[in-house]
């Protein structure tokens, strides 16, 4: 009943023209395999520069988009920064709050991050709320707790469920190469669906997609996916080449 998700986090890559290449080269792999849009949904988050240009890039595709971040404040004295109806005007249907590089690179704190949350589900679009503990906090045997607090801080003011998902992404599985193994990934996603149960019902729960992210790549996709609580991944790297999504897709769409 949930229909999976590849989603793709481009992070600060990609120019104008390579973005152009990067999406026909998807559409063009998504075209030549029929009905895959009935069994997976794709979404891609370019640089903030690209929101415009990539609305006309996936017009009359499957591929949705979002930006990696967004300012909770509509507007105002914020230099650098991007706001949600600014991002909604583009066409984006979603917005990346939490990405561990936000928290842990820019600092950004639960109390900035549940503003966030707010702001975007308050404009009416989805938000992939990011989750994940670090190697020390699971090491510690902290993951339960960092994860819980963190699901506690963004999700604790009753939002509207249907327009979230949560990406489970530790923190020491970006970008290093090291996965987590299918069932320690699986142990994390049961643990969110069971606080988003205490905290919004079984059948909230129940219906709320929840990716793993953190070196997924061609070759580890299905496995991960095999877990009865993974319903699709958040791609860091991988992403960035047509092939390689286009394969983790295809692994997301099967799982
Ligand atoms: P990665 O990044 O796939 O390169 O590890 C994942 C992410 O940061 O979303």
């Amino acid at each position: 009943m949930r229909k999976p998700l590849a989603a793709g986090n481009w992070k600060m890559h990609k120019t104008l023209a390579e973005a152009r290449a990067l999406v026909s080269a998807l559409r063009a792999g998504l075209e030549a395999r029929p009905g895959i849009s009935g069994r997976v949904d794709v979404a891609i988050f370019p640089p903030a520069t690209l929101l415009f240009p990539i609305a006309k890039a996936v017009d009359g595709s499957p591929i949705v988009f979002g930006a990696q971040n967004a300012h909770f404040e509509a507007q105002g004295a914020f230099t650098g920064e991007v706001s949600v109806p600014m991002v909604k005007e583009t066409g984006a249907a979603t917005v990346l709050v939490g990405h561990s590089e936000r928290r842990h690179v820019f600092g950004e704190s639960a109390d900035i991050l549940t503003r966030k949350v707010a702001a975007v589900l308050g404009a009416g679009l989805t938000c992939v709320y990011c989750v994940g503990e670090t190697l020390d906090e699971r090491e510690a045997g902290r993951t339960e707790r960092v994860v819980g607090d963190q699901l506690d801080a963004a999700l604790g003011g009753g939002m509207d469920l249907v327009r979230v998902v949560i990406a489970y992404e530790p923190v020491w599985a970006i970008g290093t190469g090291r996965t987590a193994t299918p069932q320690t990934a699986q142990q994390a996603h049961a643990f969110i669906r069971a606080r988003l149960s205490e905290m919004y019902g079984q059948s909230a729960a129940a219906a709320t997609r929840i990716l793993y992210g953190g070196s997924v790549k061609p070759g580890n996709a299905a496995e991960l996916m095999a877990g009865p609580d993974v319903d699709g991944v958040l791609v860091g790297g991988a992403c960035l080449v047509a092939d390689d999504f286009l394969a983790i897709i295809d692994a997301v769409a099967a799982g």
